[in-house]
């Protein structure tokens, strides 16, 4: 199993590529199942979930190619893929493939809108909280869809002529089940209305994209959205807008660990709320084209409070890596999860380098020290992994991250993009 070797106390210096962001390719990939015309995406990222999303739509009859990946002048690479579904092969996601990524599940909505049924294994995907389905249960079922678990499997079937247009609101908000809300109404009969939506950036490209491809979106980005349906979709050209994930979590690093880096191709427009958050820790961060230059002093950093919350809030999936800059603040931070339970697994490894922190329910009392010491530690998910590479790039001397086949599913090419700013990382292969 492949390990990662940091040997930390470098400044950054240079330049980022920022990629395509995940979280907006996976739904926009599902979304070519919504016609049998090409649709084209470019700028899509190289990570394990992309990929066996890709083998996931080959099983329901998606022809998948790909132009080669071509690299640009400072580093930026440009992955374009087309996706051409003629014909649904298969209804059916099997739990072997549904159960390794959370995000497949989604297939469930363009399968019910342009095939009237589906048979979809219930999922699986980081393991940070209990993760339901019931908002999808309810929303689906809001557009005239029967849905039934049998086994494991949720079978769901569209009523006859197809879903039909309502008006729902969800009780929560919920970036997955506004996505699969939305791609089950562009096909249905009449008008939906999704009140509570999520206004996560991801949610707007997705619907964006399907705007492209001749739906009739209004009002994504607000919480509430409308769509009229139409009896088909055609094919489109679209971008993936860029990783804001990915994007935080270098500016992190940088505001951590010292040094001048450009972010390049990203928008800083899409993470207001940790960008002030990293202000106020003390980095500087400045808009410049296409892209920000991150300015980190490495000290001084100061202790700033955050609450995880839906879209424009601070991104759950940005909490570890701010708990990771906290830890060398000079003072004491409080980082509140609200979004999933049980997303503080990198606690107790980011205490193995030193940190000092505490827990009280959701919240955690990080109190700053002043130098973290390289050690042995364990990635447990995506985002806690990230966490303990930038812990580590900021420790005095060694650290071993352990099971980063985790990082492989949200991060592309990291060592490089890291090393070539100054870093000492290194991929070990057992
Ligand atoms: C997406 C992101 C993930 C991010 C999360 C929150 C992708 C591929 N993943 O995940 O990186 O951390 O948004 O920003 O885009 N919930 C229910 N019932 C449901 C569905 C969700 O109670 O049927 C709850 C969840 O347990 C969680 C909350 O709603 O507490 C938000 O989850 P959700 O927004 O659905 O997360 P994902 O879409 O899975």
């Amino acid at each position: 199993m492949d390990r990662i070797r940091i040997v930390g106390g470098n400044q950054l210096n240079g330049i980022i590529p920022i990629s395509g962001a995940k979280n907006a390719a996976l739904p926009l990939m599902i979304a070519s199942l919504l016609t049998s015309d090409t649709l084209t995406l470019e700028n899509v990222p190289h990570l394990a979930d992309v990929e066996l999303l890709l083998r996931i739509l080959g099983n329901h009859g998606v022809d998948v190619s790909v132009n080669g990946r071509r690299e640009t002048q400072n580093g930026m690479y440009s992955r374009t893929i087309h996706f051409t579904c003629r014909t649904i092969a298969d209804t059916t996601a099997p739990y072997d493939l549904v159960s390794k990524m959370r995000a497949s599940f989604w297939v469930i909505g363009p399968l019910l809108a342009r095939e009237g049924k589906a048979r979809v294994s219930l999922p699986g995907g980081c393991a940070i909280g209990t993760r339901p389905v019931d908002l999808f249960i309810e929303g689906l079922t809001a557009l005239g869809a029967t849905m039934d678990i049998d086994a494991g499997y949720i079978n769901a079937t569209a009523p006859k002529g197809g879903l039909i247009g309502a008006h729902y609101t969800f009780p929560k908000v919920s970036v997955g089940a506004t996505h699969v809300m939305m791609m089950a109404a562009v096909l249905a009969r009449g008008t939906t209305v999704i009140g509570n939506a999520a206004r996560e950036p991801e949610v707007v490209d997705l619907a964006n994209c399907m705007i492209a491809m001749g739906a009739k979106i209004t009002g994504a980005g607000t919480s509430t959205i409308t769509i009229e349906g139409v009896t088909s979709l055609s094919g489109a050209r679209h971008r993936v807008l860029p990783d804001r994930i990915e994007t935080g979590t270098y500016a992190m690093a940088v505001a951590m660990t010292g040094g001048d880096v450009t972010l390049a191709g990203t928008d800083i427009t899409l993470l207001d709320t940790a960008v002030s958050a990293i202000r106020r820790a003390g980095a500087e961060l400045i808009a410049v084209d296409n892209g920000i230059r991150v300015i980190g002093h490495g000290n001084d950093i100061r202790p700033v409070d955050i609450v995880t919350e839906p879209f424009p809030g601070f991104p759950t999936d940005l909490q570890a890596q701010f708990m990771g800059l906290m830890t060398r603040a000079d003072g004491v931070a409080h980082v509140t999860e609200t979004i999933f339970e049980n997303r503080f697994m990198h606690v107790q490894e980011l205490a193995r380098l030193g940190a000092r922190i505490t827990l009280s329910g959701q919240t955690a009392r990080i109190e700053g020290v002043k130098r973290l010491r390289g050690a042995p530690v364990m990635a447990t998910d995506l985002r806690a992994s990230v966490s303990l590479v930038i812990a580590g790039l900021a420790a005095e001397g060694e650290t071993l991250v352990n099971r980063v086949y985790h990082l492989d599913r949200g991060f592309e090419r990291l060592e490089e993009k890291l090393t070539r700013c100054g870093a000492v990382v290194e991929r070990i292969s057992d």
